[in-house]
């Protein structure tokens, strides 16, 4: 991976105002020193063989009974999963994993079951507190078809949880009814989260390598771990300065419809993290380049307050040529490789937007596979605990998203 961005929009000398707060951040995150420092448990990212093992085992086992796994969770509980299934995946294929539990809607629910039809399917019912009431409905719903369809027994020997240690009603279901279990652990938050059983279990049904997944964080890690020439630590302070230069929305940008879903899991990273204290950058996404045609004029042309991170993928799995064009106007492109066209797109619009005031950030990735996305996650992870640090909140917990549950559940007279 490789960090790209103009001088111009921010200077060495900006690095350098920032380098001492970045060695006390730095120290107080190895040292544990600093606020919600409970919550770092990612950061010292560990292979458990065992537990890997583990993973691969039930989801053989899910491959082999179930057409389809319905993955039951919200938030951290979902977006990693998602974002990884979606990056790595044929584009039009069907997948076997489905998701349930990331909303309320009775339409989406109920196509989600007409769709699953009479397929053998399985459930993973993934919630940290065992509370969220979004996945306590889904899970509860699906157990319901599950029982129904196979009985008691056999139910059962569908169910896969993934939640607390010990704590929470989804804990002790799974202890009462011996449902196969795994753990997200006492130091790891939802959003920071995709790297344990609660993504793992998941990808893996997808058939996914998740040791190249690892593989690729664990590298990560040991590159960012220190800090000298720490581009994880250079983002960070990029977004920072650009936010005190007015810049208030960061746009993830991508020019691979795959990517959607690894824009919305970074941005519930960086949104629950930062957005606090009257403070935070909003994070927000393109899909280019459909969203030229569409948000491309805002970002050229609207108010100046955005930058942009884009995600490069040097080389695609597969190239096609660009036909012989009949009309004149269209010749310059025949026998022009198409992913040369979507990157001449990606930089023209890289200059146009920096010509209009919007800051680039370039993140280059050789190609869209399991070590690279496995490395991305540990870096946006990294990258966004100094960034929360640098901006002074606690970039682990999240108590704004209290507000309107209490609100809703007030009126549902809980
Ligand atoms: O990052 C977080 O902590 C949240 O987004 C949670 O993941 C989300 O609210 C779901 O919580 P839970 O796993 O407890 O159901």
């Amino acid at each position: 991976m490789e960090l790209i961005y103009e001088n111009s929009f921010v200077t060495d000398s900006d690095i350098k105002k920032l380098s001492k707060r970045i060695q006390d951040i730095h120290n107080m995150i190895n040292d544990r020193t600093g606020e919600g420092s409970d919550f770092l448990g990612w950061v010292n990212l560990e292979y458990d063989k065992d537990e890997i093992e583990r993973i691969k085992t039930c989801a053989n086992k899910i491959r082999r009974d179930s057409d389809y796994l319905v993955v039951i969770g919200i938030g951290g509980s979902y977006l990693g999963a998602r974002a990884v299934i979606e990056a790595l995946s044929h584009s039009f294929r069907q997948k076997n994993v489905l998701f349930a539990g990331n909303n309320m809607s009775p339409d989406y629910l109920n196509d989600l079951l007409e769709f699953i039809g009479d397929s053998d399917f399985s459930i993973n019912v993934i919630s940290k507190s065992g509370t969220t009431t979004e996945p306590a409905i889904a899970f509860s719903i699906f157990k319901q078809k599950l029982i129904e369809k196979y009985g008691a027994e056999e139910a059962r020997n569908r169910i896969y949880v993934t939640t607390d240690r010990e704590k929470g009603l989804l804990k002790k279901e799974a202890i009462e009814e011996n449902y196969e279990s795994f753990t997200v652990p006492d130091n790891i938050g939802g959003r920071y989260s995709v790297l344990t059983p609660v993504g793992l279990l998941p990808i893996a049904v997808a058939g996914i390598n998740i040791d190249s997944l690892m593989l690729g964080a664990l590298q990560a890690m040991q590159k960012y771990e220190n800090l000298p020439d720490n581009e994880a630590y250079t983002y960070a302070i990029i977004r920072n300065t650009l936010l005190k230069k007015g810049k208030n929305i960061e746009l993830m940008v991508n020019y691979e419809p795959k990517l959607h879903y690894f824009t919305e899991w970074w941005k519930q990273l960086f949104g629950e993290s930062e957005g606090k204290d009257g403070k935070g950058i909003f994070p927000a996404g393109v899909d280019n380049t459909a969203d030229l045609h569409s948000m491309g004029q805002y970002i050229q042309d609207g108010q100046k307050i955005l930058f942009e991170t884009v995600i490069d993928i040097e080389n695609p799995y597969r190239d096609y040529k660009v036909p012989a064009q009949k009309s004149v106007e269209l010749d310059f492109l025949t026998g022009k490789s198409l992913n040369e066209v979507n990157h001449m797109a990606m930089e023209g619009t890289i200059k146009a937007h920096v010509d209009g005031e919007v800051p680039n950030i370039l993140i280059k990735i050789e190609k869209l596979d399991e070590f690279n996305l496995g490395w991305l996650i540990y870096f946006f992870e990294k990258a966004c605990a100094v960034s929360g640090y640098l901006l002074g909140v606690n970039p682990f917990n999240q108590p704004g998203v209290e507000a309107y549950k209490s609100e809703m559940f007030k009126l549902l007279g809980k």
